[in-house]
């Protein structure tokens, strides 16, 4: 499958985009991660480099417009994980990801300056708009599966609770799951990533894996015994 990280501009995907690639890669049902960046500013991609975040996982270029018949998305536990670009400022490429992505996840941090450049850009397609003008273009003739991942949260700051049911009014699903502002992951950016899977990334797999969201068969085989 392959994931679409996205937003109209600069709020966390790529970070968050890493880091959740490397939980699913420690995750117990061992999925084989594959990266992709499809922003032009190849932060993911030089991230990943042996002398910089020396990722287990290969980084491809793909900032492409031609997105969708250059890419094949991996299938069974192979995850393809998309690092794609501003969508305002790139947005044939971002176009491109989602005809051919299988899940959308929307970085955001809980302020309504993303929140306004999200559902009412005043020089951009509100994000919602470029979903659903994408399904005539996909196999599935439906718009892609997408959650709202909520980052850069406070704790106990009323903004998390306010903007969750913001987005849920404009049609989202919001994750329950948060990545809080941290150090860690602010300063993480060219450096290795360890134990991903001990932070909220991990449980936001976990969160993913009960919504049905990831192929799962660790759970099977224990429901199975
Ligand atoms: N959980 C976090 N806590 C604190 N700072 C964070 C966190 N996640 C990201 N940041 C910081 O937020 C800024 C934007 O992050 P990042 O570069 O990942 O965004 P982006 O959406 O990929 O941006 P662009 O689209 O411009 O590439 C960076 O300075 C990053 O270090
Ligand atoms: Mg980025």
């Amino acid at each position: 499958m392959l994931i679409a990280n996205v937003s109209p501009r600069t709020m966390a995907k790529t970070t968050d985009t890493a880091w959740l690639a490397h939980a699913l890669a420690e995750d117990e049902e061992q999925y084989e991660v594959e990266g992709f960046d499809a922003d032009h500013s190849k932060q993911f991609y030089n991230w990943g480099k042996e002398e910089k975040g020396d990722f287990q996982f290969p980084v491809h270029l793909a900032a492409s417009a031609q997105f969708h018949k250059e890419v094949v998305p991996p299938t069974g536990k192979s995850i393809g994980m998309v690092d794609c670009g501003h969508a305002e400022n790139h947005p044939h490429i971002t176009d491109s990801v989602l005809r051919v992505a299988d899940l959308v996840i929307l970085h955001m941090s809980p302020t309504g300056a993303d929140w306004e450049r999200i559902v009412e850009p005043p020089d951009a397609t509100p994000f919602m708009d470029i979903l659903k003008r994408s399904a005539p273009l996909r196999a599935t003739k439906r718009m892609p599966t997408t959650w709202v991942l909520l980052n850069r949260t406070v704790a106990n700051a009323s903004s998390t609770g306010y903007y969750r049911e913001e987005m849920a009014k404009e049609g989202y699903d919001v994750f329950t799951t948060v990545i809080p502002r941290s150090e860690l992951f602010g300063q993480s950016l060219g450096f290795p990533i360890l134990d991903a899977r001990k932070t909220a990334f991990g449980a936001l797999v976990t969160e993913m894996k009960m919504r049905g969201l990831l192929p799962v068969t660790k759970q099977k085989e224990q429901e199975a015994k």
